[in-house]
């Protein structure tokens, strides 16, 4: 029987919710994510130990900002004792603002990036952790006075209050977030607050494959199932689990060079017994180039007699969001034709949980809208068995079932894969063609060259991106001049895809780079983008 979660978080918008709930999980204790409107019922009906209020992009005057239920203060833990309560961020100045303190919208003190903060006294909450160090902080608004009775517990080097706690030691709160990895301490801050509200661990990871078949084997009896498969260590990871799903691999024309071989083994890695592979490139190409009705086609037609560069511009995809949202209708299409073909009756997808926590379907704001994410299949069930995990719990599931290395280590790739790397321009096939050649170039380079004896530098990347930058300019080869597009190199360090630093190449390896890519004579300039996410992304688009 599954164990009652013993820690419950209030989702009050922030994009790092989930990512507190899995450093819970981390540290070995389950917790529940509550949307703020059904918190007083679920509340009411379950033990917990500890209650977290998320952070959120709302300031605490807005009308709309999320309220957490007043039911908070008064719940008690099964020996009768006051609940204890973090707010991180937004959750602190709420608990300010209710309990009569004061936050103001400072302009001079807007808060986003890394902080440094110094410890006022001695609390539980920061035991083990150093009198002055880092953080990572988002927020607009900051508290300006405490509520009564409270103190605060640190403050930032320019003065800012970071930290409280009540008299009793019962209600806290942070300014910045510990659940991120750029915050120094972080992990040992939420790990001294599940020590001071006493939650024992009770989370194995083993036993979460377990957890998977089962759950999902009860609504696969009797029926046919087809399930998304990329060959990432998602999808591959979700096959090894129930390899009696059809698998269906889609290549749009997305693929990089010699994908459609690498899917081909993971699948077999996993075992999956019936592996459909639909060349819909035809397909996908019109629709990326913006040209999937009959009217627009023939309208392009004509105005391409006039100027074909004029036609192109005119019905080119090139924003981010139509682009994504045109892969997702035709991914949607070609998975439900198969779905007809095949009799099945059940969907199947390997999201994760920032794919839904990026899309906005966990409360907060939509960054971008993932491929499987909100799709309508209609009458098809959906299942997304794996939605409350990230990557690297992914591919520990991966690492226990005995997938190869080059499964678990794998380097994500996004579902509309070299779609979303053509930036700025038309998507065309000639266009496809010269990112996937420098793609493939890039990723051999960095293979070659030894960070450390440990691993290559293509290695180091938790992911690399290679993109076509479409805006043209000048070039010299061969003593005479060029003008076109640029290729863009972009590596990214991350745990866990909500925060990443960009990568440093050594001057050799861009040197190297740039002489083999520029070989090309459609590649005018090689671009490198060292940003953290945020503000960037790992992807441009
Ligand atoms: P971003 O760019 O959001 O990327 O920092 C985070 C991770 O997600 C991948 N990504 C996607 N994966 N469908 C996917 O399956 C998508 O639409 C999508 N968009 C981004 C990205 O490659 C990175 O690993």
């Amino acid at each position: 029987m599954e164990s009652l979660p013993i820690l419950a978080i209030v989702d009050l918008g922030s994009q790092f919710t989930l990512v507190i709930e899995r450093t819970f999980r981390e540290l070995g204790v389950r917790s529940v994510v509550l949307d703020p409107k059904r918190a007083a019922q679920w509340l009411q009906t379950h033990p917990v130990r500890a209650i977290v209020l998320s952070g959120g992009p709302a300031g605490v005057y807005e009308q709309t900002a999320p309220q957490p239920p007043e039911e908070i203060f008064s719940v008690l833990t099964p020996e009768g004792e006051p609940v204890p309560i973090l707010g991180i961020c937004y959750g602190m100045q709420w608990l300010v603002n209710r309990l009569g303190g004061e936050v103001k919208n400072a302009q001079s003190h807007r808060g986003y990036g890394k902080a440094r903060i110094r410890l006022i006294g001695r609390h539980e909450l920061f035991e083990e952790t150093d009198f002055e160090q880092s953080v990572w902080e988002s927020h607009g608004d900051s508290v300006v006075a405490l509520p009564p009775g409270f103190k605060p517990t640190a403050h930032t080097l320019t003065g800012v209050i970071a930290g409280m706690v009540n008299e009793l030691g019962t209600i806290w709160g942070l300014q910045f977030h510990p659940e991120v990895t750029h915050t120094q301490f972080g992990k040992q801050i939420l790990a001294n607050f599940l020590r001071l509200c006493r939650c024992e661990p009770d989370w194995q990871p083993a036993g979460m494959i377990n957890q998977i078949r089962q759950r999902i084997s009860k609504e696969l009896e009797g029926r046919t199932a087809i399930f998304g498969f990329s060959g990432g260590v998602d999808s591959t990871t979700v096959g090894a689990i129930l390899p009696d799903a059809i698998a269906v691999t889609i290549d749009g024309g997305q693929l990089r060079e010699n994908e459609l071989a690498e899917i081909k083994r993971h699948a077999q890695a996993a075992g999956i017994r019936r592996h459909i592979i639909v060349d819909a490139k035809a397909e996908f190409l019109q629709a990326m180039a913006g040209l999937n009705t009959r009217w627009r086609r023939a309208l392009c037609r004509l105005c391409a007699l006039v100027s074909p560069s004029f036609a192109e511009w005119l019905f080119a995809l090139v924003d981010a969001e139509r682009k994504r949202s045109a892969f997702k209708r035709v991914y949607l299409r070609v998975l439900m034709r198969v779905a007809a073909e095949v009799g099945a009756t059940i969907v199947i997808q390997g999201t994760l949980a920032p794919d839904r926590i990026e899309s906005g379907a966990t409360g907060g704001a939509m960054i971008k809208s993932h491929h499987n994410v909100g799709l309508d299949f209609g009458q098809l069930i959906q299942l997304h068995p794996i939605d409350h995990l990230f990557k690297y719990e992914v591919r520990a599931l991966a690492k226990e079932l005995g997938l190869p290395a080059s499964v678990y280590n794998r380097q994500p790739f996004p579902g509309p894969g070299l779609f979303l790397r053509i930036i700025g321009v038309a998507i065309t096939k000639a266009r496809l063609d010269l990112v996937s050649w420098a793609d493939a170039r890039v990723a051999e380079i960095l293979k070659r060259h030894r960070r450390d004896e440990e691993e290559s530098w293509h290695d180091h990347c938790s992911q690399l991106v290679v993109g076509l930058n479409g805006v043209p300019t000048v070039g010299v080869k061969g003593d005479g001049r060029v003008y076109g597009p640029s290729i863009i190199v972009r590596g990214v360090k991350t745990a866990d895809f909500m925060t990443a630093d960009g990568i440093r190449f050594p001057a050799l390896i861009k040197d190297e780079i740039e002489a083999v890519v520029c070989q090309h004579t459609g590649i005018v300039r090689v671009w490198y983008d060292e940003m953290k996410k945020p503000p960037a992304t790992t992807e441009f688009e």
